[in-house]
């Protein structure tokens, strides 16, 4: 699968599974280990090379997960260690590998630290290890610093010690189940590389580093700036982001993977501006993947699709290292429905619900597709998510009653949250819950229109959105598209992203046509994939792959 000179993570395709929302073995309504390790034969026939997995330690599910009590151990609505060593060895056994996530910038409140953290005063070794702080004017009634949590609110949560007297304050960049630990406390350190043993030890082939840009905090805890623009300012002038000493983090943990065999893996989830920046979490003894969310942000727009592109590829090769690619996950709105909304670079990732407009669902579906064969041509690795791969849109009109994310109560039901990403997948449309389990239950309702995008609706249906990533999957594998590098063509018209990739002596057009009327492809042209569904005529939201380098003189571009 790989060898010394070309590690498989450099091209790899990994798709996401969501476990609460892939399938259900147990008809409790929530997804689980042992149907994961039934459902694995679809990622064999999809084509690809691994499989992350988001958490499914015990926890009390205030975060879907993201909240662990018990690092060590399975939850038992997801199974137990047991289940967990049958999903590797199945996995392994069919040639996938594994990749788990860990969550190491907070634990859950339920975690046993956290409990005697609460139980010992005010300066003992138990708080130590989380971020206790008195709070600020003469009754100390005031949180410690102005931070904000992800999810809305104060970063800061007051206790009643245990005099029932209200006491310090407590720091959680997200849920007030979520307490941050303190990473400067060399008990974390150890903790967490205990941990990362005990999963290495159980055979997995890596890691996904959740909030990895957030472990570290500037040293006395600043107020954060009052003015702060998300889309320009560079993350790193907020104190408790993307702060220098996270690195010394992943360097300790790169010198712990690469002491095992087998080519272990760590991807950093990293929200991390400038692409210089995010850069540093991939130098050579750092991680070997960081999420390229800022692509995942770009618009649907040619110029902005080529600028990201070009930034993204300079980064990394200034480090040496390869690049990401990805488009969708469980903490934003899902591409075939992103790329259909307005799109300007502010309104790209929050959630949409009832009261919002609608999106054009043949529009997004459209572009979507597009916007995964250009993705899937480009070199580096790439990250799928669960049900992409059916065009699965985003469920935007789940009920108040039905969230579940806490986003939508911390900011008093202002911001819908992630729930309509992270419905359950259909895998056949006459069975109950569209196949996720035997009982039609579900964690959160599924839209109607899954059903038709059912996993069995597609198969060998030519031209289906699953069939288009069987393709491209395949193809890409085939000419090395990961592997190559990559070249742009000029002549094609400003709304026109075209490129070659030549690899393994072979050389691959790739056209995206985002203007508005349609390319003529020449006769001679071999078409190998389409997101469309014509293989002479490119409409708009169209990419095709074709054999060899096309030049702009052989295609009627409208308006060059
Ligand atoms: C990451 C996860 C997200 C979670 C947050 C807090 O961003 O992807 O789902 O809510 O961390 O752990």
């Amino acid at each position: 699968m790989s060898s010394a000179t070309s590690p498989w993570w450099r091209d790899a395709v990994i798709y996401q599974v969501y476990p609460r929302s892939w399938a259900d073995a147990d008809g409790d309504g929530l997804g689980d280990l042992p149907g994961i390790t039934s459902r694995l034969p679809h990622l064999v026939e999809l084509g690809v090379d691994a499989l992350w997995i988001s958490p499914f330690y015990r926890s009390p599910q205030r975060d879907a997960g993201y909240d662990v009590a018990d690092y060590r151990d399975v939850d038992p609505r997801f199974g137990t260690l047991a289940d967990f060593d049958v999903l590797i060895e199945r996995a392994h056994h069919l040639g996938l590998r594994l990749i788990v996530d860990l969550v190491p910038n907070h634990s859950s409140s339920d975690h046993a630290w956290f409990q005697q953290a609460l139980a010992a005063p005010p300066g003992s070794p138990e708080r130590a290890r989380y971020i206790f702080r008195d709070g600020r004017g003469p009754d100390g009634d005031q949180p410690p610093n102005n931070w904000r949590s992800k999810f809305g609110g104060s970063a800061w949560t007051r206790i009643k010690e245990a005099d029932g007297a209200p006491g310090q304050w407590y720091l959680h960049l997200f849920d007030e189940s979520q307490p941050d630990f303190d990473w400067s406390h060399p008990e974390i350190r150890a903790e967490f590389e205990d941990i990362l043993r005990f999963w290495l030890d159980r055979g997995v082939d890596g890691f996904r580093i959740d909030v990895a840009h957030g472990m570290v905090k500037t040293e006395g805890y600043p107020d954060a700036p009052e003015k702060y623009d998300l889309a320009v300012d560079p993350t790193a002038s907020q104190p408790m982001w993307d702060q220098p000493g996270v690195h010394d983090i992943f360097r300790s943990w790169r010198r712990l993977v690469d002491s095992y065999d087998g080519d272990r893996i760590l991807c950093a989830e990293a929200w991390v501006r400038p692409d210089e920046a995010l850069a540093r979490y991939v130098r050579p003894d750092e991680c070997h993947h960081s999420f390229n969310f800022g692509y995942l942000m770009t618009p649907w727009r040619a110029t902005d699709q080529r600028a990201s592109i070009t930034r993204s590829l300079e980064a990394v090769r200034s480090v040496g290292a390869v690049q990401t690619w990805v488009l969708s996950n469980h903490d934003v709105v899902r591409h075939a429905t992103r790329l259909a909304v307005p799109q300007s670079t502010t309104s790209l990732v929050g959630g949409i619900g009832p009261d919002d407009p609608q999106p054009d669902a043949e529009l997004g579906l459209r572009r979507a597709r597009a916007a995964t064969a250009l993705m899937l041509a480009l070199p580096g690795a790439a990250y799928l998510y669960q049900g992409e791969e059916l065009g699965l849109p985003e469920a935007t009109m789940l009920p108040p009653e039905a969230r579940q994310d806490p986003t939508f109560w911390r900011s008093d039901e202002g911001d819908v949250g992630r729930d309509g990403c992270r419905v359950p997948v259909p895998w056949e449309a006459d069975r109950p819950a569209f196949g996720f389990n035997e009982t039609g239950a579900t964690w959160l309702p599924q839209p109607e229109v899954y059903g038709p995008l059912a996993v069995d609706r597609q198969r060998g249906v030519p031209g289906s959105t699953l069939e288009m990533y069987r393709s491209l999957l395949t193809l890409r594998r085939d000419r090395g598209l990961g592997r190559g590098e990559l070249r742009w063509l000029d002549g094609f018209g400003p709304d026109v992203v075209a490129f070659v990739v030549a690899s393994a002596g072979r050389t691959t057009t790739v056209l995206a046509n985002i203007a508005r009327t349609p390319l003529v492809l020449p006769a001679g042209a071999t078409v190998l994939v389409t997101s469309g569904a014509s293989d002479r005529e490119l409409p708009a939201d169209t990419t095709v792959w074709l054999d060899g380098e096309l030049s702009a003189s052989q295609v009627h571009v409208p308006g060059v």
